[in-house]
């Protein structure tokens, strides 16, 4: 099938990558947000970032306009009548998530596909609310999306080969390596990382060490990129508690029960850097 309207609903961190990454991709994108000026701010967010890749030379300046234009923001989900591929990155939580893809299967187009960008929950339950369940997959991108490579691709048990197909292609055409999974809590990425995210937290709570060393340690003895503390917060702590959760209802897994302090961060509403402070304090910078 052929893929040229994309529609994003939810307009957090990961709805503002995968539509950029869309529109630089030569996507029409459809963004939804509950409100007009979340929507309108998800498009200040855009334009900021775009700016950055073009001082970057990432990109050139009429490659940055050409993605602009093809960016629509609106707040009434009856705008993505029209799109062929949407993909909803609201909050993880199953509920909403179940209430969403209902709408959006009365809304959209029989031929449309309807996915997901959730990083743990069962894909098949938001496929079985729709009348199309083989027409719903996961196309789960990572943090930031327009920087990061992979797109794990989720095949739910009730999804058919032309869905995943086309899911697949779509990422490819994003220039993101895409792996096919199998609709099971936390895929392939989250279901090795939360583990240790959360015995990270574990050290610390424990007064192992402080965050710093175990950021420096992590950095400098495995080589990644980050720390996990940083990684938290860039991720976010609220997703990352319901990230823990969903793998541990799924597999009652200790590595998987949340350390308390994470719970206790996330209820003083320190949700990391999009609160501007959770393990680290980003009001300074
Ligand atoms: N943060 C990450 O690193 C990351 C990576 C990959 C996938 N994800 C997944 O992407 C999705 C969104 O995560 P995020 O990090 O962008 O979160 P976020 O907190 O930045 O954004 C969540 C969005 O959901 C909206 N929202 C909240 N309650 C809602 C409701 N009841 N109905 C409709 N919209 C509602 C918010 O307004 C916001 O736009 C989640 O499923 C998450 O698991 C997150």
């Amino acid at each position: 099938m052929s893929i040229k309207r994309v529609g994003i609903v939810g307009s957090g961190i990961m709805g503002s990558g995968i539509a950029e990454t869309a529109a630089v991709h030569g996507y029409e994108v459809v963004l939804r947000s509950r409100s007009q000026s979340t929507a309108d701010a998800m498009v200040a967010g855009l334009e900021k970032s775009l700016a950055k890749a073009v001082e970057k030379e990432k990109l050139s300046d009429a490659d940055r306009q050409a993605a602009l234009a093809r960016v629509t923001a609106v707040s009434d989900l009856g705008e993505l009548a029209e799109c062929d591929l949407v993909i909803e990155s609201v909050v993880e939580d199953l509920e909403v998530k179940k209430h969403l893809f209902n709408e959006l299967d009365r809304i959209c187009a029989e031929h449309a596909i309807l996915a997901t960008n959730t990083s743990t929950l069962p894909v098949v339950e938001m496929a079985m609310v729709t009348g199309r369940p083989q027409r719903v997959c996961g196309i789960h991108f990572f943090n930031p999306a327009p920087m990061m490579a992979l797109v794990e691709v989720v095949r739910p048990i009730t999804a058919n080969d032309d869905t995943i197909a086309a899911a697949r292609a779509f990422a490819e055409s994003c220039e993101k390596t895409p792996v096919e999974v199998k609709d099971q809590a936390g895929f392939i990425v989250n279901a090795l990382l939360f583990p240790y995210l959360n015995n990270a937290v574990r050290l610390l709570e424990q007064g192992v060490a402080t965050r710093e060393d175990i950021d420096a340690a992590m950095k400098g003895g495995c080589g990644f990129p980050m720390g996990p503390f940083a990684l938290l917060d860039l991720v976010g702590l609220d997703t990352s508690l319901a990230i823990l959760d969903a793998l541990y209802a799924e597999f009652r897994e200790p590595n998987y029960a949340a350390v308390p302090l994470l719970r206790r961060m996330v209820a003083a509403e320190l949700f990391g850097r999009k609160s501007g402070k959770g393990f680290y304090d980003y009001h300074k910078k």
